[in-house]
């Protein structure tokens, strides 16, 4: 059975024809779409290796059905930084060494995103792992992960205040 969706993948629209309606969307981004940013762990929801952002919300894509999401406007890491521009998030990753080997972080960032998007990060930093605690870090590269998210909020939050001026 073959059928077709229409998704909006980092900006872009895309109509894109499904064989099996089983596929998730982390396996339509990785092996259909060649955005392979986004890594699968355990494929069954238990990492957030493959987190992205669906509508604005942080999904595990592995244990989403593509079929699923006709008409949605999906996020991936390729989406965040504006050409050479790195994204805030993406940036205090790299300031506060967020990361060692790297498989888990286009995961955290994407949540990170994500949950300073739903306004719910503060600066408290045992809410912030509470908060991130659906991705994990086998580097347990945690303090600087949380440290990064707590700087990257600071960052949007005074961009939000400029633009708002
Ligand atoms: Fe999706 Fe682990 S690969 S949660
Ligand atoms: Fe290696 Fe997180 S940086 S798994």
């Amino acid at each position: 059975m073959s059928l077709s969706i229409s998704l909006t993948i980092n900006g872009q629209s895309r109509d894109i024809a499904i064989d099996d309606p089983r596929v998730t969307l982390l396996d339509l981004l990785r092996e259909r779409l060649d955005l392979v940013g986004t890594k699968k762990g355990c494929d069954r929801g238990q990492c957030g290796a493959c987190t992205v952002l669906v509508d604005g919300r942080r999904i595990n894509s592995c244990l989403t059905l593509a079929a699923s999401l006709d008409g949605a406007d999906v996020t991936t890491i390729e989406g965040l930084a504006d050409g050479d521009d790195l994204h805030p998030v993406q940036a205090a990753f790299i300031a506060c060494d967020g990361f060692q080997c790297g498989y888990c972080t286009p995961g955290q960032i994407m949540s990170a995103v994500g949950l300073i998007n739903e306004g719910k990060a503060g600066d408290d930093p045992e809410r912030v792992r509470e908060l991130m605690s659906g991705n994990l870090c086998r580097c347990g590269a945690y303090q600087g992960i949380t440290e990064a998210v707590i700087e990257a909020q600071k960052v949007l939050v005074n961009e939000k205040g400029r633009d708002a001026a």
